[in-house]
């Protein structure tokens, strides 16, 4: 098959690779003429772990290339899949689609047979329908259907959960495109991924209620740990006990300083916007939005609390900034709620983070980055856990007493044990624990 991925991002990138690795031609395209050079050079635009490997190798086999023509990419091809941003529009929190309506006037205009188009990106209730509208008004001549396929893969386990993922969703009543849509999947499903076949709208929704839905759950499990410090329980062991019954399920209840990262924040507030539009306010969505805002600066709260009464002036080191391990993606990271409470409070901040530092230092220049942890930790009053890298994870916690100003360490992650951390002379403050 012969597929067109427009937007080279995130989603559009390891997508267009892992399609080519199933065999599929394709060519990604993107606007943005220095990311496709750097693409044909063998440089990614982002940090995923094995994505340039992957690239690399389909590259060399000569089914994945790159393009800024979106018109011949266009022309002749089996599939056309949009994969661009839709990010929160600036003053309402509405998903902004100018980026997907002008990827399809151009599919429009460059398109040479009937296609099938395809959005990836996350997209609102009823934006297929508007897309669909477009093509069918600029090309009456050509029968285009428009299929919704929502992409669920995590950053830094993107090709993974896109090679082996729980499900496939496509979004369409038209007979020839799922056929199609089959043919693009088949290499996934023979491997066992069930599909499910739905209709558009109820594939558009089902991203924005899986995403709401993991964010309710941390959001939970957040609000369990804080009635777990307030009762003295262990916030792991609820954790464990509620989630091995299967219907609860273990995964996301791990507790932390809240979720952030390019989903779960703009996908909520674009859920809320939709409810709001079709009057069904969604009151549990509200509140995990409004609490997850103010527990990442809370987090910085507990910081403080843990350096004692007197705050002003002394050090903390943060380790890990992006808003999750294995990505170099800082946005709605809540280091940043962090870093701002604390210099509110007048602490100083010295920071590391494996692959974040540059996305970090453009949006918090006032804070001093250092090489690694220990760098960091040099002359700190506490050291702070905010992201789980595994770099965080086996820590020499002499050495890091010896070069701190004073053994204070805030856990926001829960990596360690309270008793491997006291017993290293550490003051320790962890996460409803
Ligand atoms: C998410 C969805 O998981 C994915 O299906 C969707 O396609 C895009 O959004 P991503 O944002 O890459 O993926 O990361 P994810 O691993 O889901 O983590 C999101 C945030 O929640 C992070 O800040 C993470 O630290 C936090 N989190 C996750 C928790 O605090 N606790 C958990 O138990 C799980």
């Amino acid at each position: 098959m012969r597929i067109t991925m427009i937007g080279s991002g995130y989603v559009g990138l390891v997508s267009g690779a892992c399609f080519s690795d199933f065999g599929h031609d394709v060519i990604c395209v993107d606007k943005d003429a220095g990311k496709i050079e750097a693409l044909e050079a063998g440089r990614m635009p982002i940090y995923e772990p094995g994505l340039e490997q992957l690239v690399a190798a389909n590259v060399a086999a000569g089914r994945l290339t790159f393009s800024t023509d979106l018109a011949a990419s266009v022309a002749g091809t089996d599939a056309v899949f949009i994969a661009v941003g839709t990010p929160s529009r600036r003053g309402d929190g509405h998903a902004d689609l100018s980026y997907v309506f002008a990827a399809t006037e151009e599919i429009a205009a460059a398109a040479t047979g009937p296609t099938v188009v395809v959005t990836k990106s996350t997209v609102p209730v009823g934006t297929g329908d508007r897309v669909e509208a477009i093509l069918r008004e600029k090309r009456p001549d050509l029968d285009m259907p428009v299929v919704s396929n929502p992409e669920f893969l995590r950053e830094g386990a993107a090709i993974g959960d896109f090679k082996r993922p729980d499900r496939i969703v496509i979004g369409t009543d038209d007979e020839r495109a799922r056929g199609v849509m089959r043919a693009v999947y088949r290499p996934l499903y023979l491997g066992e991924s069930p599909i499910v076949f739905t209709g558009r709208r109820t594939s558009e929704l089902i991203k924005y209620a899986a995403n709401a839905f993991l964010a309710t759950k941390i959001t939970f499990i957040n609000e369990i740990a804080d009635l777990c410090e307030a009762v003295g329980a262990d916030v792991k062991d609820v954790s464990r006990g509620i989630g091995l019954d299967n219907r609860i399920g273990k995964k996301f209840l791990h507790a932390g300083p809240g979720y952030g990262g390019s989903c779960f924040p703009k996908d909520t507030l674009a859920l809320l916007k939709t409810a709001e539009d079709f009057e069904t306010p969604m009151q549990i969505v509200e509140a995990v939005v409004k609490v997850n805002d103010s527990r990442k600066r809370a987090m910085g709260r507990k910081v403080l609390h843990a350096l004692g009464d007197d705050a002003k002036g002394k050090t903390v080191a943060l380790l890990g900034l992006t808003f999750k391990p294995n990505t170099d993606d800082m946005r709605d990271a809540p280091s940043i709620a962090i870093a701002q409470a604390l210099d509110d409070a007048g602490v100083a901040v010295r920071a590391y983070d494996p692959e974040g530092m540059a996305a970090a230092k453009a949006l918090m220049p006032a804070l001093t980055y250092c090489r690694d942890a220990y760098e960091a930790a040099t002359g700190a009053d506490a050291v702070v856990i905010v992201t789980e890298w595994d770099a965080f994870r086996a820590l020499d916690f002499a050495r890091l007493k010896g070069v701190m100003a004073a053994p204070v360490m805030v856990d926001l992650r829960n990596v360690y044990a309270r008793d491997g951390v006291e017993g290293a002379g550490f003051s320790y403050t962890a996460v409803g624990r």
